[in-house]
């Protein structure tokens, strides 16, 4: 029996004529003057459940516009990956499960590099096609606006690095003795499909399949770590808070693992390459007093683990404040580790509407460093702050840095998201906030926004009506000056 061209449940736009779902193929079978009644019949109906349309290919982020795609959202991704160090070779299965926001005829996932074998969705064959980093996927069905649905991509091949636009390698990246994922901006696309903007948090699964002698480590919870035959193991790790996907992370390696707990029972999970082992130690050790102060200062860890990852020494550009788990690119100390806990509360689950609101990742991440120092006998956020002004390299190294050289709200380009006005001049908004303030509000200032928008998303223009609101405080000139304007502001 062919499909109906119409099926007759009602119509969620409220379309008189109770229709749902137009069946493209059924239609293109229907004779001239039956399509045309068709046409007459449901002129009146607006709604786009009606017939789907392609969804955006990005969500028109001001510096990374194919970013993201349109016309869904992510709930949740399972990735089975299995990855072997000896031929490079990943292959992998992503069964993304998402809520159209509109109908939908076609939509698109980020994805960079390897081979797409196969695509399905609601467990029907999707065809699919490819064009720079956009994979376009047709199901077979139109989506309804609303309507959950689960897509599953198959694909394979040798990952390659993403090369981000300040000339950072990112993505899947080999290490001396396995790999390692880091993201941010626009890596995760390179070792999986996905909607990759911040915008878009989801939970994970993240299952990782290596030989016996690796460790394999991601984001989260380790659920089980189960031999499965063939010489191989699979580690599942699970995410029970919502994660951009740039903050995701796997790493397969010869880790010596360590665990414990934080004062108030948060596991600590730490793989560390074995010849940064001796020197990460002291630092290593300091996470769970670190995870208490920061949790004093900016409210509840918003996640049910914490730990470390540290791969060899010269593998990346940067660390980075990967979800739980912050990747370090050789042994941090102290204060990185500092920087990337903060991100736990600034950036991962606070996290920015665009790549535009950076310095709300960055600023208070390196103001978290600041304020540590100051409480652990360390330099006052204020002499801190005039040394920058002053450009007083003996106080702090770098205070000689180009932090004037635009406003930490408005990178120049792409290429600049990750420059030091964003991190210092970012730090210096939220110090001049605090002398306006005073200290009480201030405190309470920074607590709030993190409690405020915990697990979800926000702006600089979030963050800038939020401070005014919560201390009362006209912050005009601060936001003026420091935060929006060209000029490097003086003493
Ligand atoms: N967010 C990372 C950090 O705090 C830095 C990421 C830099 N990314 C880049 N493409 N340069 O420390
Ligand atoms: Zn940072």
């Amino acid at each position: 029996m062919p499909r109906p061209a119409l099926s007759s449940t009602p119509c969620p736009a409220g379309c008189p004529l109770r229709i749902e779902r137009v069946d493209q193929r059924a239609l293109s079978r229907l004779a001239a003057p039956a399509l045309a009644a068709l046409i007459a019949l449901t002129a009146g109906c607006t709604g786009d459940t009606v017939q789907g349309r392609p969804g955006a290919s990005g969500v028109r982020d001001p510096y990374f516009p194919k970013a993201g795609n349109g016309g869904y959202q992510v709930d949740h991704y399972d990735l089975d990956l299995a990855y072997d160090p000896a031929d490079k070779q990943l292959h992998g299965t992503a069964v993304i499960t998402a809520r159209a926001k509109q109908g939908l005829s076609s939509f698109n996932l980020d994805f960079a590099g390897l081979r797409v074998e196969d695509v399905t969705v609601q467990g029907a064959a999707a065809r699919f096609n490819r064009s720079g980093t956009e994979l376009t996927v047709r199901p077979p069905e139109d989506l309804e606006k609303g309507e959950v649905f689960r897509t599953e991509i198959d694909y394979t091949g040798t990952p390659k690095p993403v090369t981000d636009p300040d000339g950072s390698e990112e993505g899947w990246i080999t290490t001396a003795d396995g790999s390692v994922a880091v993201g941010e901006p626009v890596g995760s696309m390179g070792w999986f499909p996905g909607n990759h903007h911040p915008s878009d948090k989801a939970t994970y699964d993240i299952r990782l399949t290596v030989p016996n002698d690796y460790e394999a480590v991601s984001n989260g919870e380790l659920r089980s770590r189960t031999a499965v035959g063939d010489g191989q193991t699979e580690f599942a790790w699970h995410n029970a808070e919502p994660m951009a996907s740039y903050l995701a992370t796997a790493a397969i390696g010869k880790f010596k693992v360590s665990t414990g707990r934080t004062p108030s029972g948060i596991g600590v999970y730490n793989a560390v390459s074995p010849d940064e082992a001796p020197s990460s130690a002291a630092a290593l050790a300091r996470i769970p007093e670190v995870v208490e102060w920061g949790s004093g200062k900016f409210g509840p860890y918003p996640f049910g683990t914490v730990g470390t990852i540290v791969v060899p020494d010269g593998t990346l550009t940067y660390a980075l404040e990967t979800q739980t788990k912050p990747v370090y690119s050789g042994a941090p100390d102290e204060v990185l580790i500092v920087h990337e806990l903060a991100h736990q509360w600034f950036g991962d689950s606070v996290s920015p509407k665009s790549w535009k609101d950076m310095w709300l990742n960055e600023g208070f991440a390196t103001y978290a460093e600041w304020m540590w120092a100051e409480e652990h006998g360390g330099l006052s956020a204020e002499k801190r702050f005039d040394a920058f002004l002053a450009g007083d390299t003996k106080v702090d190294p770098d205070a000689g840095s180009d932090w004037g050289a635009f406003p930490p709200a408005d990178p120049p380009g792409p290429e600049d998201i990750s420059e030091a006005p964003v991190y210092a001049r970012g730090a210096m908004v939220l110090h001049r906030i605090r002398q306006e303030v005073g200290d009480e509000k201030f405190a309470a200032l920074l607590r709030g926004w993190a409690v405020e928008h915990r697990h979800g998303n926000a702006s600089t223009a979030d963050f800038t009506a939020y401070a005014e609101k919560k201390t009362g405080h006209d912050l005009t000139e601060v936001w003026d000056v420091w935060l929006y304007g060209e000029d490097r502001p003086e003493a």
